[in-house]
């Protein structure tokens, strides 16, 4: 895809930097011209995408970091900080799925893990970058939600609240940041190739070609589709998109 983002000199943050839509992410704002903060709970992971990146001579930090810890998070950012000067974007991506079961059925300790991640996760990265870009009067933060922030889907009660969970703190942050220079937007990807949707599909949990036919551009989606989104939503050509929740999902939730 044609890298048409100009990032020079900035300072890009994203969590679940190693695999996925927010490796493809890292990877294109490094392409772009940004220094990365790659932060990651996956550490042999996290180290080859940092590898991949330095060897290809982009400057880039790799985060060990395990979103769900506060106390990491706001090290991982700090040190983002310490080393590069600054943080002019962020895409706090890190989360994960959770098996269907029947909302009658559905376990508390899988429904507070499902939040300790994707949702508890954004709120203190969020937290703690804002304290960086409100000392510097600019930054822009995109957090990842989900066509599942948007819709419903049987069996998904759970991950679907961490998902629309996501979009409340974005939209009353987001209030409060823009008079201060400083815009939050969240995006919701359809059903995207990654491992994530991978292992789905081994496990029988999800049905490629059905996934395929419910998005009506008739395809899964890319990582790299993803990223380019993340890349607009954080450039100066989205100087105006303030709260958003993006849908980038082939269509899904235009049905
Ligand atoms: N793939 C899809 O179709 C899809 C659709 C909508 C939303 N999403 C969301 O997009 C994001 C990225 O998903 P993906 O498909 O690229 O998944 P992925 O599994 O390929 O990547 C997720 C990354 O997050 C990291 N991670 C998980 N828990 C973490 C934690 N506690 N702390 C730090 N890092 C952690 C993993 O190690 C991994 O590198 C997730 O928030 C996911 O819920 C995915």
């Amino acid at each position: 895809m044609n890298p048409v983002y100009d990032f020079t000199g900035q300072v890009a943050f994203v969590t679940g930097a190693s695999s996925g839509m927010g490796l493809d992410t890292a990877r294109a704002f490094a392409a772009a011209g940004a220094a990365v903060a790659l932060a990651d709970l996956d550490r042999p992971a996290l180290h080859q995408a940092a590898r991949e990146l330095a060897d290809q001579g982009h400057q880039v930090l790799a985060l060990p970091c395990d979103v769900t810890d506060e106390q990491q998070v706001a090290a991982a950012v700090d040190r983002t900080v310490a080393t590069f000067g600054r943080l002019d974007a962020a895409y706090n991506n890190a989360g994960i799925q959770i098996p269907p079961a029947d909302a009658a059925d559905e376990d508390a300790e899988i429904f507070d893990r499902v939040h300790a991640v994707n949702l508890r996760g954004i709120w203190a990265s969020m937290k703690h970058e804002l304290r960086h870009m409100r000392a510097q009067g600019s930054g822009a933060i995109v957090n990842c939600s989900s066509l599942g922030g948007l819709v419903g889907i049987p069996g998904r009660a759970s991950y679907h609240s961490s998902k629309h969970g996501v979009i409340g703190p974005t939209g009353s942050a987001a209030l409060e940041y823009a008079p201060r220079g400083i815009r939050i937007n969240a995006i919701c990807p359809g059903t995207i190739d990654t491992p994530m949707v991978q292992d789905m599909i081994a496990n029988g949990e999800l049905d490629r070609a059905e996934a395929e036919a419910n998005q009506p551009i008739g395809r899964l989606g890319t990582a790299e589709e993803i990223a380019q989104a993340v890349l607009w939503l954080c450039s100066p050509g989205a100087s105006f998109v303030v709260g958003v929740a993006l849908p980038v999902d082939g269509g899904y939730v235009a049905r």
